[in-house]
């Protein structure tokens, strides 16, 4: 899929195919030399980290193993509130697992405080967090982000895993909508 596949949807490009991908290599050698000689769990969070975990699992040199937790943050409309359900829950016990929480956008960061939280809890020997893309509010919070691709304007983008409505998540860039598409 590329561009001329979305009619007049795409408002701008923020990150194209390229630079996700030059940037997911770069932050997976910081990854495979931070990680040397220890066993990894990449921990997505579906659905939207699913074109990160992906690629960024590729880009690694180092043999890791992969799960998925599926969450739901209950706020008013598009604000997550912080107040977090598990729907689907990890099939690993975290117990003394080096785990690595992979994600596609930080907004709030409310979500994740509540996931490291909950994943340090299970006795998991370390836990951090990989984004690839960070908005403005996340630096608010009290939030230690180890790898992070980009930092982008606090606009609702889509792309990459992101959706609007489910939709969008099969473009392979990063972008903002166009106004049409809201109404
Ligand atoms: P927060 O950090 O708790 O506010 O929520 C982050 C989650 O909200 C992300 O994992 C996304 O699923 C979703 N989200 C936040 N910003 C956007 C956006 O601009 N586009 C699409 N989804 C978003
Ligand atoms: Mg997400």
């Amino acid at each position: 899929m590329d561009q001329n596949d979305l009619g007049t949807d795409i408002e701008k490009v923020l990150v194209t195919e390229a630079q996700i991908a030059h940037r997911l290599t770069e932050m997976a050698s910081d990854i495979d030399r931070d990680y040397q000689g220890r066993d990894v769990l990449l921990v997505g969070v579906l659905k939207g980290a699913v074109m990160v975990m992906a690629d960024l699992a590729r880009a690694l040199h180092s043999r890791v193993r992969m799960d998925w937790m599926a969450v739901s943050s209950y706020g008013s409309g598009t604000k997550s509130s912080g107040v977090v359900r598990i729907l689907k829950d990890l099939d690993t016990d975290l117990k003394d697992q080096h785990v690595l929480i992979v994600e596609d956008i930080i907004d709030s960061g409310l979500t994740l405080s509540w996931l490291l939280s909950n994943l340090r809890s299970r006795g998991a020997a370390s836990v951090e967090i990989c984004t690839l893309l960070r908005k403005p509010e996340a630096v608010k919070v009290e939030l230690d982000v180890r790898y992070v691709g980009f930092d982008v304007p606090n606009e609702f983008v889509i792309g990459y895993g992101l959706d609007y409505a489910e939709r969008y998540r099969n473009v392979p860039f990063v972008a903002t909508l166009a106004p049409h598409v809201y109404q």
